[in-house]
């Protein structure tokens, strides 16, 4: 099993160039099905789940050049409007395919996406609102058929909970729908803007993107065009995260500081001093990390579900104890058990995991069980007194780009096996 090995006790220091957003390239490259043309997306990332996208892209016979910085996607030849289980089982966020491949072909064919460990990740808003604007949905044991006879017919839509997933969905199948079509609660994270901007620079007519209520007016055709894909903001926490938690200090350039604003509040109350611009963040750490205020996930602007692990780690070495409530998923802790073995005293219940801070890690071999919590451990890892070794790496390149590369870039002594 591939691995990190980390000999902690290095304080970080140095400038990361930060990555595009994983949870922006992912659903912009699913919309490029709506063009039926040419598009060149810029700034994608180097990441297993960008090029599972491309494959999937390319599986229903477009073509894509590449898999990382610009990507070139032709959708003029799409052939095919089935999704296989050897697909949508590998990332949960194949789903994000039903909507315009639904509003550009009329039918399609998709197998369940994969639950992940982080929990069920159940897909009923999506189909709940696919199902209001006309679309008939059948779901089958193994896969679902969706169709729409008729185009899609625009209308107003509340979802229950701002789910992401189902608001990009929604609005890409709205795209070619029939009149207007309103949706209320939806979420508002920066992703979603991200994704309206490509379309309506595509053409669509795409109103309220990054509020709670997002107004599409449907069009007849989309034309290709050339999109720069968002910093990511989570890989920026991280990276910064890494650099307080080592005493050390570090820049991330090409990322919006707007779109990171809790995780930057919470690094300051921990002690660390944050200078940022434009697209530049600077965070210098004073050596030690101090307890901070609660920390309770919710749909953005809140504080957001994936930073969570990031600040678990950097609350296990702080001085005092912190208390974490995670409202979004139900298994957001998998990395306690790993920095439980690193001397962390971190006591979970339920969705609340209370940790007590100030003590000093100790190197271990642990495992990831899925992206955030294995990027925590790694952090941990850096912090930690001695050798320690970080296994399931797959996990964490799922959605960081060259993250050991960076790390050592930044002074870190780690190693990829
Ligand atoms: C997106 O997942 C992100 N993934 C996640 O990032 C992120 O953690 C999540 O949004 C929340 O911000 C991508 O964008 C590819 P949701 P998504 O639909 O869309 C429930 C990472 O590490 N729900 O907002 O799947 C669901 O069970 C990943 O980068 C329903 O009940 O998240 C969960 O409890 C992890 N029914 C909550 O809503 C539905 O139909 C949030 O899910 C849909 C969701």
């Amino acid at each position: 099993m591939d691995r990190y090995e980390i000999v902690g006790g290095q304080r970080l220091e140095g400038e990361i160039r930060i990555q595009g957003a994983k949870n922006s390239v992912l659903p912009i490259l699913a919309a490029t099905v709506l063009v039926g043309g040419r598009c060149t997306i810029h700034n994608c990332p180097a990441l297993s789940d960008t090029a599972l996208t491309v494959q999937i892209l390319r599986t229903l016979g477009c073509r894509a050049s590449g898999e990382q910085g610009s990507i070139v996607v032709d959708t003029t030849n799409l052939s095919s409007q089935e999704l296989s289980e050897a697909l949508t089982g590998k990332m949960r966020s194949s789903i994000v395919f039903l909507g315009p491949l639904l509003a550009r072909c009329g039918q399609v064919k998709i197998a369940y996406p994969g639950g992940c460990r982080l929990g069920p990740r159940p897909i009923d808003l999506h189909l709940q609102g696919l199902r209001q604007m006309g679309a008939i949905v059948q779901e089958r044991q193994q896969d679902l058929l969706c169709c729409a006879p008729q185009k899609l017919q625009g209308t107003r839509i509340t979802l229950s909970f701002p789910s992401v997933g189902a608001t990009e969905n929604l609005m890409m199948a709205a795209v070619f729908a029939k009149g207007k079509t309103t949706l209320c609660q939806v979420a508002r994270e920066p992703e979603i803007v991200d994704l309206a901007a490509f379309l309506n620079r595509c053409g669509a007519k795409i109103r309220g993107a990054g509020s709670s209520v997002i107004e599409i007016e449907g069009v007849t055709r989309l034309q290709g065009c050339e999109h720069t894909v968002m910093g990511d903001r989570i890989a920026a926490a991280t990276y910064l995260a890494a650099a307080a938690i080592t005493g050390g200090q570090a820049a991330v350039r090409g990322v919006d500081p707007h779109d990171l604003l809790t995780m930057l509040t919470l690094l300051q109350k921990s002690g660390s001093r944050i200078c940022r611009e434009k697209d530049w963040i600077f965070l210098k750490s004073d050596g030690r990390i101090q307890a901070f205020p609660p920390v309770e996930t919710a749909p953005y602007p809140g504080f957001p579900t994936d930073g969570l692990p990031i600040f678990l780690s950097l609350a296990a070495t702080a001085q005092g104890n912190s208390r974490f409530v995670e409202n979004i998923f139900e298994n957001r802790y998998s990395s306690i058990p790993g920095l439980q073995k690193m001397g962390a005293l971190i006591r979970r219940e339920g969705r609340v995991a209370l940790v007590e801070g100030s003590k000093q890690l100790h190197g271990a071999k642990v495992c990831a069980e899925d992206l955030r919590g294995g990027a925590g451990l790694v952090l941990a890892a850096l912090a930690a007194q001695g050798f320690s070794q970080v296994e399931g790496i797959q996990w964490i390149e799922r959605g960081y780009e060259h993250f050991s590369r960076n790390l050592a870039a930044m002074g870190a002594k780690i190693r990829r096996r």
